[in-house]
Order: structure tokens, then sequence, then C-alpha cells
């Protein structure tokens, strides 16, 4: 009886602390639309599909991605066209020169524009879009696919966490005096300097985007096909919801709408055993491990010849065992070190013998670390990465490393920093246990979220009036100036008033003069 009791008492409280969500109402249709995408963005929508998908969902996807789940509720679409292929694109020679990986995106984007509507399978999935119950579309690169949320409720998932465009569109405009450009990021408290060159870029880059260069190119190559289609930018304006790769915990708390949910970290999970082999050599090794892999999208063999040098001759001098994940044969590899181009990530940052991850910090892998409480050395390449590894040192997790500065000397001697100061650690665990105290899973929280937006027909009780406000608008030009004029006015009839009032003053003492005289 009494057990029974327990056993009662148990299964309530796991449900509880799991959030367990009531059942769906039916079997919902989602198509999920990254046709630009990297591998990292589709691994922050997997995790959501197959949620989706194991409460009976049908989920599609149109990717340019190869397939990464088996689930029989996901189907994918990959779309083959050649363009923003991870493997064509060598982000060693991109990493300085941003105007070339600004000029990639001005010819790949348009190019998909033309050509998408063109291959048979997404002609026949555009045909049918309005069978689907809710569009979810990657928000950062994809407005190729903006024809598809025409007269459809749609949710936006952007991987990079808060992006000010898209926040924006949805009327919360971030303030650039706290908030980072999504790309950059500076030594916290920011200086004037920061400050001023921080609002320069958010409103450059809305600009660049939106009025003078990408989104003119697509339109133009959209509106050659689809002649009666509203225009791209008013389509994206009817967003119900934004999903943020984000959370407060482990990003600077920022003022969101209840339209922006914060479901940060769904990829992250237990840690599974590792392979035999691994573990022992982990176990094995007295002084701890180094974990170093630089992600999913750049790959280790295209990595100029001068740095792999570097990398072997400090590992060398290192007493730690080290775990490199790179595709490609290597010669000269010291014993303490491992070479292998896959490895199970999240279970070897789990491991407590492995005392920092040496990473290009990706938004994914730092969230990882974070997750796992594993201290941090970043070596970031291009996009999110050097913001991103600007906010492991301003947190206190870790370091970073420039590429232009690098010698064995300084990647012996970070990496024997962050070993020897138990303040890294510490700091990394003080961020980790809150993300994992929340009160229903990022995961299912993306879910219900999601099902609430298509149960309420796009959920128009969640649209901000910000939105609706034109930016004179939302920046009360308009009344500002009407208040400018009141003051004006003012000041005008008091100098009048003050005239007329000295004139008498001064003409009744005149006459009186006159008088005396
Ligand atoms: C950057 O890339 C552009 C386009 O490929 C090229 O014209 C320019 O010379 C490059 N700049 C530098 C400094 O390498
Ligand atoms: C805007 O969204 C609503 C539902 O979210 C939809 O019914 C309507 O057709 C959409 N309008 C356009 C122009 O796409």
């Amino acid at each position: 009886m009494k057990s029974t009791t327990m056993c009662v008492l148990v299964v309530m409280l796991v449900g509880s602390i799991m959030g367990k969500l009531s059942p769906p109402e039916r079997s919902y249709k989602i198509l999920m639309l990254l046709p630009v995408s990297s591998r990292s963005h589709r691994n922050v929508f997997t995790p959501l599909a197959e949620a989706l998908a194991d409460r009976g969902h049908k989920i599609v996807m149109l990717t340019n991605q190869p397939k990464s789940s088996k689930h029989p509720n996901i189907e994918d679409i990959p779309h083959d066209l050649p363009y923003y292929r991870e493997e064509n694109i060598n982000f060693f020679d991109n990493r300085k020169n941003h105007s070339r990986a600004l000029l990639m995106l001005e010819t790949v984007l348009p190019a998909v524009a033309r050509e998408l509507y063109k291959v048979p399978v997404v002609k026949d999935l555009y045909k049918r879009r309005k069978e689907f119950d809710v569009m979810v579309i990657d928000q950062l690169f994809n407005e190729v696919a903006y024809p598809f949320l025409h007269e459809v409720p749609f949710i936006t998932v952007s991987t990079s966490g808060m992006e000010p465009r898209m926040s924006s569109v949805l009327g919360n405009v971030p303030n650039p005096a706290y908030v980072p450009h999504f790309l950059q990021d500076h030594p916290r408290p920011l200086s004037i300097w920061h400050r001023f060159y921080n609002t320069f870029s958010h409103i450059r880059h809305a600009l660049y985007w939106r009025k003078w260069t990408i989104l003119p190119l697509i339109q133009k190559a959209i509106s050659a096909q689809f002649p009666e289609l509203p225009l791209l930018l008013d389509l994206e304006r009817n967003v119900s919801l934004s999903l943020l790769n984000s959370h407060f915990s482990i990003n600077a708390p920022l003022p969101l709408l209840p339209s922006q949910v914060e479901v940060g970290a769904m990829h992250c999970r237990p840690a599974n055993p590792l392979p035999q082999e691994l573990e022992s050599w982990i176990t094995g090794s007295r002084s701890g491990v180094i974990y170093f892999s630089l992600g999913s999208f750049v790959r280790s063999s295209s990595m100029p010849v001068q740095y792999r040098d570097l990398f072997i001759q400090a590992f060398r001098r290192l007493p730690q065992r080290v775990i490199w994940k790179y595709e490609g044969e290597l010669e000269d590899v010291p014993d303490n070190v491992m070479i292998s181009k896959w490895l199970p990530q999240q279970d070897i940052l789990a491991h407590n013998n492995v005392k920092v991850f040496f990473t290009h910090g990706g938004l994914l892998s730092m969230q990882e670390a974070i997750y796992h409480a594993t201290p941090l050395l970043a070596l970031p390449i291009h996009s999110d990465q050097p913001k991103n590894s600007m906010f492991i040192k301003n947190s206190g997790l870790g370091d970073f490393l420039i590429w232009e500065e690098l010698t064995t000397d300084m990647i012996v001697d970070a990496l024997t920093k962050i070993l020897n100061e138990p303040k890294y650690k510490e700091n990394v665990l003080r961020m980790s246990v809150p993300l994992r105290d929340q009160p229903v899973s990022p995961t299912e929280l993306a879910v219900f979220w999601t099902e609430y937006v298509i149960r309420h027909k796009g959920a128009p009780q969640l649209r901000s009036p910000a939105a609706q406000l034109s930016w004179v608008e939302f920046l009360m030009l308009d009344v500002i100036f009407l208040l400018h004029l009141a003051v004006i006015v003012l000041l005008f009839t008091l100098r009048r008033i003050f005239r007329v009032i000295t004139a008498k003053i001064l003409g009744s003492s005149g006459k009186m003069k006159e008088k005396n005289d």
C-alpha cells in the first residue's frame, strides 16, 4: 500500500517536473523550411522536429542538408541545388575578408531564389503548401522561401539567438546601448565608442540586408516568378512567433515579447556511455584531457598547414591527453593525441576528466560546453564565433585566441591557465546549473508554442502593436516635433508679452522723466 502511494507520488512528481504536455487534438502537418542552411542550423531544427514527430505530427523538411533523422514521421525533401554547400566554402579564406563572405551571399541567395521553384519536388511542395497547418522557417538566409508563407501561419527559428532585425519586425527594437550586433560583441561595460559603433552596425546591417542589397536582389528574382505575390517584407511581417536559440542564463537577459520564446540548447542532452576504448583513454589520463574540435562546418583538413603544425607542437608539450576531431590523415602525431573524424561530442564534454574544450566558438558547441560544465578556449573562425568568444571571455568561462597571433607558447599557456585556475570551472558550473533549472525542457516549450500557433490559427493575440507602427510613430518623431513646436510657440508668445510689458513700463517711465524736466 505504502509503496503504491510512493509510486503514484513519484510518477506525479516526475510528470510535473517533465511538464508533460497534454496530448494534441489531432495530428498536424508541419512544413520546416531551411533550404539555405548549415549543418548547425539543421541541428537546431532536428530536436524540435523529432519531438513534434513523437507526438504524432507529420513533419516535412525542405532542406539542402543530408538526412539527419530516421523518424518515420519526418520526411526530408532535399532540393539538391549546388549552392551554399559547406564542402565548397573555405572558411579560412573568408575569415578576415568580410566583403568576400558577403559577396558570396550576394550571389548565392539570388541564385537560389531563381532556381529553387524550378526544382520539381519544390514546385510540387509549393503547390500543396496550404495543406500544412504551420510553417517553421530558419530565419537567417531563408527569405528565398518566403513565398511558401503566403496565407499560412508561420514561426521563425533564430538559430543564432535573438537577432535584432527579426526582433524589430515583431515590434521589439533592441537597444544598441547594450544589445550586441548579431555578429559582434565588445568587452563589457561598453565604452561610448563601442556603443556608437554598435548602433552604427545595427543600422548598417539592417539597411544592407533589407533595403540596399540582399532583399532587393532576392525580391527581383521572386517577383519574376510570382508577380501576384505580396512583397517579401510584407509576408515577413505576418510572423506569428519567433523561437530563439538562446536562454537568459547563458546570454545577457533581454526584454522579449510574448511572441519571442527562448528555447536555447534544445539539442543538449544528458550523456550516454562512451565507447569502451574512448572511455578508458580518457579515464587513463592522469592530468586530464583536452577536447579539440573546430565544429561541423569547418573541416580541419582545409586548415592552413602552418596552423596544423603549431597545434601538433603545442599538444606534444602538454602533459594532458588531447582528443582532436580531424578529418583526414595526420603524420607525426604525438602519443598523447588521439585523432578521429567523428566523436560523440556531448558524451566527451560530460566526462569529468575532460578539462577544457578547445573550440571554434560555434554557438551550439558553446551551449553544449555550458550544459556539461566544461571550461572553454575558443579560436573563432567566422560569423558569430568572434561574438561567442567574447562572451566566453566576458563571462569568465575561459578565454579566446586569435589565429593571426597564434604561437605554440600561446596555445600551451592558454590551455594550462584554464586547466589550472579553478575559477573557470566554477564560472561554467554557475551558468550550467540555472540552464538546466527550467520548468519544462526547451524542446517541450518549443513544441507547446508550435502547437499553440496552430490551435489559435496564427495566434494574432501575440502580435505587438509596435509592429504596426511606422518608424516615425515608433520613435515618436511626430510627437517630439509637436513638443518642440509647442515650446517654440510658448517662448515666442512669452517674448511678445514681455516686450509689450517692458515697452509699457519704459514708455511710462520716459513720460515721467519728461514731466520732471
Ligand atoms: C576580399 O575579397 C574580395 C572578393 O573576393 C577581393 O576582391 C578582395 O581583394 C579581398 N580583400 C583582401 C584584403 O583580401
Ligand atoms: C497572415 O497570417 C494569417 C494567420 O497567421 C493568415 O490567415 C493570413 O492569410 C496571412 N496573411 C498573408 C498575407 O499571408
